[in-house]
């Protein structure tokens, strides 16, 4: 199986293709087969000239952390739940996540997640302990491990712009259902980061690993937000 992975060895440097053989065992994962790869004691390309190591990012190897974000035949997709029996054809393509600086081949500077809170201020002022009502929806949207993933299909997401992103959104709820008198602030960074700037295009579920619903914690920000109906006057 060939596998082209588009490397580049650091944030300044060109990116280019580079083809590798993997004969490893078909029920392995993109993970297992990057592994496979750097493993060896000498690390070839498909012409057999030895390169250097493919920079990537792991830690938990069981869909927990969201380090091993990529971009996989076309998907954004994590690396260590990819199975390559699940993919098409004879040819694997794997390329850094495109949204996010590479640091060094399939490694991206993800830290513009969390500077996004910061620049929004959004962020728990006055901690409120979690009520019963809302537990289960919080829980759900804890769970984001911010790998980045729904920024990258995401239409509307483009770096350094106001748009935030689905992540943001589902923070932006957690924070506001946790914070005790700043609800106000957090409704504004959301307004402006987010809600004026979503589609609805939702792709963000579709590729969360976690599975998160971030149409639920727009409905629920929208809902806490929105004004009171007004009486019509007969
Ligand atoms: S290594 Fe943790 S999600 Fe893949």
């Amino acid at each position: 199986m060939k596998v082209r992975i588009k490397r580049q060895a650091s944030p300044v440097a060109e990116p280019y293709w580079e083809t590798f053989i993997y004969q490893g065992p078909a029920d392995n994962t993109v993970a297992g087969l990057l592994d496979d790869l750097n493993y060896r004691d000498d690390i070839v390309n498909e012409k057999g000239e030895a390169v250097p190591r493919i920079s990537w990012e792991c830690s938990c190897l069981q869909g927990m952390c969201g380090s091993c974000a990529m971009v996989i035949n076309g998907t954004p997709a994590l690396a260590c739940e990819t199975f390559l029996r699940d993919l098409k054809g004879d040819v694997i393509t794997i390329e850094p996540l495109r949204k996010f600086t590479v640091i060094s081949d399939l490694v991206t500077d993800r830290g513009v997640i969390a500077e996004n809170l910061k620049t929004a201020g959004a962020y728990i002022r006055h901690f409120a302990p979690s009520t019963g009502k809302e537990y289960n929806h919080q829980y759900t949207a804890a769970k984001c491990l911010k790998c980045g993933l729904c920024l990258e299909v995401c239409p509307n997401y483009i770096r350094g712009k106001q748009f935030f992103g689905a992540a943001f959104a589902n923070d932006c709820y957690l924070i506001a259902s946790r914070n005790r008198d700043a609800k106000a602030a957090i409704h504004k960074a959301y307004d402006t980061h987010f809600a004026t700037g979503c589609s609805k295009a939702l792709s963000c579920m579709e590729v969360c690993p976690m599975h998160i619903p971030t149409i639920a914690s727009i409905a629920k920000m929208n809902r806490a937000f929105s004004a009171p109906k007004q009486k019509e006057t007969p």
